[in-house]
């Protein structure tokens, strides 16, 4: 299951005055069956960079390869339906994922899309709404009726349905409350570790980074500056300064316990441990 980009450029408007150039010599290697976060500053390249591994956007220059499937550049890919019912992509903004006239019908489509029948895309697209928490009132409604929150639920399922080998989520909680946050990343975190599924995660939340992630890949005006494991990165804090990044709010509060005279180990990242660390530390100290 490799994921590579090798010298991948990626120019909007290519030959136009208009032109961009959003990515440049992206060399890139993605751990199969892992949680990768791709994070950087807003407009350094991080959507442009997922769009092409299921080829909505192709390279300018250079190639990406999944599996046996090779996307060069400026050039249509002969298998581009079996490349894209092995890796779904849900967008940035969700508006641009929906267009059926129902709920159930949109999140169908995609399982219909690659080949299965009416009666087994219901299943598959009831079994995904379920799991996103779209309740059975709504099957009947149009998308474009649903709150932002809603709407994003309704996009995730449409692309979870099809049960992809490869999910790329785009800020996928952005707009959500928090308790559907929580929900929602947990629903992918389950995925990875249930189905395998290998995730890309484009976000801006450093928490959730900590949280979900394995590895994390920096993106900067266009270019990777950073790819590794994320233990590496943020406890690195003279690197997490020089790449403008802010520190886990869990490993912040850690050192500063630390700091305070408190004795706990470098090896908290969660809450909980934290809070059981310093319970202990305070009783038994
Ligand atoms: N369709 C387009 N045409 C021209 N330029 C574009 C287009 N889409 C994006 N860009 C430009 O390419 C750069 C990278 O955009 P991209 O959307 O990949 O950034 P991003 O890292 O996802 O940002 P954000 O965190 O705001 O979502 C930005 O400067 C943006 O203005
Ligand atoms: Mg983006």
């Amino acid at each position: 299951m490799s994921i590579k980009f090798k010298q991948v450029a990626h120019t909007y408007g290519q030959d136009t005055p208009f032109s961009f150039q959003a990515l440049e010599d992206v060399n890139l290697e993605i751990e199969p069956h892992k949680i990768t976060a791709i994070i950087g500053a807003t407009g350094s390249g991080k959507s442009t960079l997922v769009q092409h591994l299921n080829a909505l956007l192709l390279p300018t220059h250079g190639e990406v390869t999944i599996e046996d499937k090779v996307i060069v550049a400026n050039e249509k890919p002969k298998q581009l339906k079996a490349l894209r019912e092995k890796v779904g992509l849900v967008f940035q903004f969700s508006e641009a994922q929906l267009f059926e006239e129902t709920i159930l019908k949109d999140v169908m489509f995609g399982p219909k899309n690659f080949g299965k029948s009416e009666e087994e895309a219901t299943i598959l697209a009831k079994e995904a709404l379920t799991l996103v928490g779209i309740e059975e009132d709504y099957y009947d409604q149009s998308p474009l009726e649903l709150s932002g929150g809603q709407k994003r639920r309704v996009a995730i399922a449409g692309v979870i349905a099809s049960n992809p080998s490869i999910l790329v989520l785009d800020e996928p909680t952005a707009g959500l409350d928090p308790q559907g946050t929580l929900a929602m990343m947990q629903l992918f975190l389950d995925l990875n570790k249930e189905r395998s599924t290998t995730i890309l995660l484009v976000t801006h939340d450093m928490d959730h980074v900590l949280r979900y992630a394995d590895n994390v890949v920096v993106m900067d005006k266009g270019k990777m500056i950073y790819h590794n494991d994320k233990y590496s990165l943020f406890e690195n804090a003279q690197l997490l300064n020089d790449l403008g990044l802010v520190v886990p709010k869990v490993i912040a509060m850690r050192d500063a316990l630390i700091e305070k005279g408190i004795r706990l180990s470098k090896q908290i990242y969660t809450l909980e441990e934290l809070v059981e660390a310093v319970f202990k530390e305070v009783t038994h100290g």
